[in-house]
């Protein structure tokens, strides 16, 4: 192990290697349709792995068992939600997500692709902030939480419809501000236990730390139904976890700050299927 810092080997000295090592030649097809890539190569642009895994490669079997099926996945509920609430009408303009959009399926692919860049917008957009721009702009409604149940729902929803996809995010032309800005989060130590994203996810990958085994913290399978929490967990939602575990200070859920570490963290994924909602513990 690497530590540069005393504090940081002291923070981690409960890291052991995995005992219970998932079996390593486990396949990911669920419904016994979607075959996901959950092991490949490492994108280019990434130094420190040369091998991405998918979260899913790192759960116990029983956990892993239930992303298989959609009648054992709980987060399938919330994906049945959104469904009903994307054929609602709401707001002043009296229009559903329906009327402009047709069937979820219509958004097939974008999940693949997010964060990508919104030219009008003229800056990097998540599913989120798609979602409420059509709320606020289009359908004169309110916007939702960006981590209310709601908003969940519906990036559940629309990550769904990509399962299977190959992730593939722009890192080059208008968005490379961003995803420098990205990068430079992943790698800065936080907090007084001076931890980096980089210090657990690519570094001590595969070890265990405080009974949980480390994996290289992939958003491919989000928004993830965990079963700690019995619900779906936002991607900012976990960025802000693993920061406040570090007893650093987490940005805020939905800052322009998480909106480049997605950018980042996504592009590192690049190569993985599109998981969510995955399950996780
Ligand atoms: C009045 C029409 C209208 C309504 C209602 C509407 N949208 Fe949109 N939506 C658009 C238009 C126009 C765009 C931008 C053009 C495009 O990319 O399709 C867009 C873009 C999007 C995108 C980005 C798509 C992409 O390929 O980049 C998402 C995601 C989205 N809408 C989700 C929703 C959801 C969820 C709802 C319901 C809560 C909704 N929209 C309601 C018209 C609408
Ligand atoms: C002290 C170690 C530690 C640090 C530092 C840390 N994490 Fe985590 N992270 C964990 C643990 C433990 C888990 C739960 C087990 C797992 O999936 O790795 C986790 C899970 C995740 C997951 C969920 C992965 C999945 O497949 O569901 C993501 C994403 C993630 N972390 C991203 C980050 C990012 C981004 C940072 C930096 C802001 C960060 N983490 C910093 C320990 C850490």
């Amino acid at each position: 192990m690497k530590f540069n810092t005393m504090t940081a080997a002291a923070a981690l000295a409960l890291v052991t290697p995995a005992m219970l090592a998932a079996n390593p030649d486990a396949k990911l097809v669920v419904n016994g349709q979607i075959e996901m890539t959950t092991e490949t190569e490492a994108p280019e642009h990434l130094d420190g792995l040369r091998t991405i895994r998918s979260g899913w490669t790192f759960r116990t079997e029983e956990t892993q068992s239930l992303q298989m099926d959609d009648f054992d996945n709980p987060a399938m509920i919330y994906v049945d939600e959104a469904r009903d609430a994307w054929y609602a009408k709401d707001g002043a303009a009296d229009q559903s997500c329906a009327s402009c959009h047709e069937d979820p399926e219509s958004l097939e692919g974008l999940r693949a692709e997010l964060p990508k860049w919104n030219e009008e917008a003229g800056k990097v957009y998540t599913a989120e902030m798609y979602v409420n721009e059509c709320r606020t702009e289009r359908m004169e409604a309110e916007p939702w939480g960006w981590d209310s149940q709601e908003m969940k729902n519906m990036t559940a929803l629309i990550s769904s419809v990509s399962r299977g996809m190959t992730v593939d995010v722009q890192i080059d032309g208008p968005v490379r501000e961003t995803w420098e800005r990205g990068k430079e989060i992943y790698y800065t130590r936080y907090g007084q236990l001076e931890l980096a994203c980089a210090t657990c996810h690519e570094e001590n990958y595969d070890m265990n730390i405080r009974a949980d085994h480390l994996s290289q913290g992939h958003i491919n399978g989000f928004p993830t139904y965990r079963l700690k929490q019995a619900n779906l967990v936002s991607m900012h939602n976990r960025f802000n976890g693993c920061i406040r575990d570090t007893r650093g200070v987490p940005y805020e859920i939905g800052s322009e700050d998480f909106v480049a570490l997605e950018l980042y963290v996504a592009s590192r994924g690049n190569g993985l299927s599109v998981e969510g909602p995955a399950v996780r513990n």
